[in-house]
């Protein structure tokens, strides 16, 4: 799975089914146990590292874990012997890497599938996936409205999950609320119908009273350099007045914009976001090494 945008409605359904099913039975089995699974990542991660863990060993699979900080990298390797030589040792590499052509550039040195874990400001289709997964086990119709706040501009998971979401049903609308410095990129608002969508600096609650789904991100200091960025905080008082299926969610991790008053709000789903990324990385594992 190295993009979102190859990606049929059929096998999505099929992964979101899996899912489902993996998440009723919290499943356990021995289908990968003689398969060994490469973790290659070149930034930080908590989630998508350890949920894809928690997921292999939920099927019994073996790790090999990459790690740049103690490997020959150190002693001037390059990037196409580093591959090369993790192709011998695995079955199926999972990659994060802050250049956004990464993939591209690995699928020359390997044939071995690959899961793009997060590649640069491009694309984060797993978590794409996991987050499809939670807004229709509120909304298994669709939402109606969607507000996307932060880091618009660079964030991947709202790159990918608009690519999902446009392709799955293109009458949504979505409020895109950031500073001026962080909206949309062209090739997102491109995907779009001119009328699907709106663009504000600045959060009030008559958005917040229309909206079924508050999509929150960070900004993300490590992908640009002006420190006159700001970001839109949610607090109790602007969120009042909202409908009550509102569902809030975050990637993770966070900052101040989201306090952790709302971690007990029924409103809240990051961590229900946290929990299926597990089952969805799981049927995500099994679509892919079921052709293999
Ligand atoms: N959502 C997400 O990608 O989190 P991590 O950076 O911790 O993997």
């Amino acid at each position: 799975m190295e993009t979102i945008t190859t990606l049929s409605k059929n096998t999505i359904q099929s992964i979101l089914k899996n899912a489902s099913i993996y998440k009723q039975n919290d499943t356990r089995n021995t289908l990968f146990q003689n398969k060994i699974f490469g973790l290659l990542f070149f930034e930080p991660s908590t989630r998508t590292s350890l949920s894809f863990e928690s997921a292999i060993h939920r099927f019994g699979g073996k790790i090999i874990r990459y790690n740049s900080q103690i490997s020959s990298e150190k002693k001037g390797e390059d990037l196409e012997d580093t591959i090369k030589t993790l192709d011998a040792y695995v079955d199926i590499l999972i990659i994060r890497h802050p250049n956004k052509n990464i993939i591209s550039t690995i699928k020359q040195y390997t044939h071995k599938p690959i899961i793009n874990a997060g590649n640069g400001d491009g694309e984060h289709p797993t978590q794409a996936l996991l987050d499809l997964f939670t807004i229709m086990e509120s909304f298994p119709n669709f939402p109606t409205k969607i507000a996307f706040t932060g880091d618009i501009k660079y964030s991947r998971t709202i790159h990918s999950l608009l690519q999902l979401l446009t392709l799955w049903n293109p009458s949504i609308f979505y409020y895109f609320i950031c500073d001026t410095q962080l909206e949309p990129p062209d090739f997102i608002l491109n995907q779009l119908q001119p009328n699907s969508y709106s663009i504000k600096n600045t959060l009030h609650e008559d958005i917040i009273e229309t909206i079924d789904v508050l999509y929150v991100t960070r900004l993300q200091k490590e992908r640009f350099i002006n420190e006159n960025v700001s970001n839109i905080i949610i607090t109790k008082d602007l969120l009042k007045n909202s409908k009550q299926n509102l569902i809030i969610m975050h990637p993770l991790p966070r900052n101040d914009e989201i306090p952790k008053e709302f971690d007990t709000d029924p409103r809240s789903k990051y961590f229900e976001q946290v929990k299926n990324g597990v089952y969805v990385r799981m049927a995500i594992l099994y679509h892919i090494l079921q052709k293999n």
